[in-house]
């Protein structure tokens, strides 16, 4: 199995109606100037998914959400089941982002939940693992995201509906990025990890992906570390210019 690299742009809590159009239709006339594009995700906030969705329709471009709630309906006030997503159009869905685990105290066992809800709708899960700058000093890495990869997926997961994000805490939205070598040892655990829980075939297969200050000038040095399969990518994707960049790079 060849795996297409893939580049998915985590938008975060930006873009009103107007900026999150602008965004997409200059992303889609810059992606028609590139020959044989990865695969491509963008995912913008909730409020604007459905428009967007029927800007991508006739495009290669897929839609992805930011969070989803566990359960497919009912009295959760404010939440969003993953069946509401899959019915606008949502093809991915990241989830575990560290943000959300700060700010919405989401837990392992909760991000397992929601990626077990998103596998049932059909769609796919991208889970974000990523150690602190407190873990990385105390030599914990490789342990912290070794439990989060098997704590944080369900027992049907599989190498088609599931990729995973390396984005270490200390990287994201601080222009530091870690070592070509760094990345290439927590990749090479994650998929260990993944054999753990599941078989050879998928750890091999599953797509692995950096996230943390992915930009124009070190997305080659990232995209050609041994085993990484593409981007998770948050300030960067927010200018066309930039993401369409990043897109051209991981072909190199
Ligand atoms: P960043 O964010 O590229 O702005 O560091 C990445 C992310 O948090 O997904």
């Amino acid at each position: 199995m060849t795996k297409n690299k893939i580049v998915i742009g985590n938008w975060k809590m930006n873009g009103d109606l107007m900026e999150g159009q602008d965004l997409v239709a200059n992303i889609c006339e810059e992606v028609k100037g590139v020959d044989n594009p990865c695969d491509i995700v963008v995912c913008p906030p909730y409020q604007i998914l459905h428009p967007i969705h029927k800007m991508l329709e006739d495009t290669k471009i897929n839609l992805g959400a930011q969070n989803c709630a566990i359960e497919k309906a009912g009295a959760f006030t404010g939440d969003v089941s993953p069946h509401m997503l899959k019915d606008i159009g949502v093809e991915y869905v990241i989830l575990g982002h560290s943000e959300r685990r700060k700010y919405h105290f989401e837990t392992n066992y909760i991000v397992s939940k929601k990626v077990q809800s998103v596998i049932k709708e059909g769609m796919t899960a991208i889970v974000c693992v990523g150690e602190s700058q407190k873990e990385k000093e105390d030599g914990k890495t490789i342990d912290v995201i070794s439990k989060q990869v098997k704590f944080c997926l369900p027992k049907d997961f599989n190498e088609n509906n599931v990729i995973i994000a390396y984005e270490p805490l200390w990287a994201i939205g601080t222009a530091v990025i870690p070592t070509s070598e760094e990345i290439k040892e927590v990749v090479e655990a994650i998929r260990d990890s993944i054999k753990t829980v599941s078989n050879e075939n998928c750890a091999k297969n599953i797509r692995v992906v950096y996230g943390g200050s992915i930009s124009v000038e070190n997305a080659s040095s990232v995209f050609e570390v041994d085993g990484v399969d593409g981007g998770l990518v948050g300030g960067a994707s927010l200018k066309a210019n930039d993401f369409v960049s990043i897109i051209k790079e991981s072909n190199n």
